[in-house]
């Protein structure tokens, strides 16, 4: 049997779920039965888990119920146990990591789990801990995606040296955007509260802006142009000030855009991301303005009047070649940021602290590494301080 935590009501994660045991299930063909060892949490299984049905069902997404519980956890990492016909990829024994966003409930909060070949999970690279590898795909490829797509800022890079503004720089997404933007060659601006200041210098950052004492849009206008604002926290404050925040050169005319992963509203009890734009005309008539940037060549008269500066509001569009370009990540020193570890049998805690919007990098289930691989940079070694934040 397998183990898993489910709900069956529409509410907090920390509330609702209760654990149960299913059959394991079995791989049929093109398909890979995985026993998972950790599970990474993200704000997405919150959002999934709150929304109501009305929502659930426009998303294509399946609502909570008696009769089909869902299991949350968009994240994970483990061991492939047995594999269908047709499957080439993978091997038994292969430790592998991946994402799926558990739109259909069947997310990664448990011990076993079937998936397509095909599903973004991929081969760990070597040397990783379960906890580690659980902890970044959604996030890295998120943050991935919004910088090299997106801000079309080239990964592996060569010292650009443009500045990158970072909102909300010790959060799971920012912690990681703030070290990719390093190795990218850019200099690195970002925000977060006091206590993180020091946290977030080492992962890279320049200049760090503490939102709770300075004034976050003096200070970005400040340390600025950028050639990608990237907002980990969602809100409008820097949004009437673009004009100026964002880089605009006529030998680049490609960089200079604010992408955010969350969009206008800051919640973290809704969902982010694109599918915000159908219910914020405002936010539409901007992205759309934004996208008219690169679509209405520069001589067409009166284009002033129709684009606006490039903004995009973005959803995480995970592959296996985006997850695979991790491994060049860890090895130019990037590190995914733990906030916390908690046991298996502790998943209500571990996503009462996610809900708190106050975790410092990603919150993990050690659903069975046996104790395995804990994150070589963690928080707890950030608040001994810098260096030995960065040591392996
Ligand atoms: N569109 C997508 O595909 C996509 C993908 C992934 C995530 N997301 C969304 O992105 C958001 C971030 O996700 P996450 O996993 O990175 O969240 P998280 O790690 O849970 O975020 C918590 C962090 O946010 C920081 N924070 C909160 N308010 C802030 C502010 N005003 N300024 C600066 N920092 C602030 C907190 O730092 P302090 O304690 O210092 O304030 C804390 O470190 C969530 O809303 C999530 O739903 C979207």
């Amino acid at each position: 049997m397998t183990t898993v935590w489910q709900y069956k009501t529409s509410g907090r994660l920390s509330q609702t779920l209760s654990e149960a045991t299913r059959p394991i299930p079995v791989p049929g063909d093109g398909e890979v039965l995985v026993e998972i060892k950790a599970a990474g949490l993200n704000p997405a299984d919150e959002q999934l888990a709150q929304s109501t049905a009305a929502l659930l069902w426009f998303i294509g997404a399946t609502p909570p119920t008696s009769e089909t519980p869902l299991v949350p956890a968009s994240d994970f990492a483990g061991v492939v146990r047995a594999v269908g016909a047709n499957v080439t990829e993978f091997e038994v024994g292969d430790q592998v990591h991946g994402q799926r966003f558990a739109a259909d409930g069947n997310g990664f909060l448990c011990t076993h789990v079937v998936l397509p070949a095909s599903a973004p999970f991929v081969k760990m690279p070597p040397g990783l801990g379960f906890v580690d590898a659980a902890a970044a795909p959604m996030a890295y490829t998120t943050v991935y995606d919004a910088l090299t797509h997106w801000g079309r800022l080239p990964f592996p890079s060569g010292g650009l040296g443009y500045t990158i503004l970072v909102l909300g720089g010790s959060s799971g997404t920012g912690s990681l955007a703030v070290q990719l933007s390093r190795q990218m060659g850019c200099t690195v601006v970002a925000t977060c509260s006091t206590p993180n200041v020091e946290l977030v210098r080492s992962l890279g950052a320049e200049d760090v802006i503490d939102y709770k004492t300075q004034d976050v849009v003096a200070r970005a206008r400040a340390l600025g142009p950028y050639a990608v604002i990237l907002d980990c926290v969602g809100g409008t404050d820097l949004i009437p000030h673009l004009d100026e925040l964002l880089l605009e050169d006529e030998r680049t005319p490609d960089v200079g855009i604010y992408v955010t992963i969350v969009g206008d509203n800051p919640s973290r009890d809704s969902f982010t991301g694109a599918v915000t734009n159908y219910s914020n005309p405002v936010q539409a008539l901007r992205t759309w303005r934004g996208l008219m940037q690169d679509v209405i060549p520069r001589w067409v008269p009166g284009r002033q009047w129709v684009v606006g500066k490039r903004y995009a509001c973005i959803n995480v569009n995970e592959t296996k070649d985006k997850l695979r370009t991790y491994q060049m990540f860890l090895e130019q020193g990037g590190r995914v940021l733990i906030d916390q570890v908690f046991p298996f049998g502790q998943a209500r805690e571990a996503y009462a602290r996610v809900e708190s919007g106050r975790a410092r990098g990603k919150v993990v289930v050690d659903v069975g590494t046996g104790g395995q691989a804990r994150a070589r940079l963690s928080a707890e070694a950030s608040r001994a301080g810098p260096s030995s934040s960065a040591a392996a």
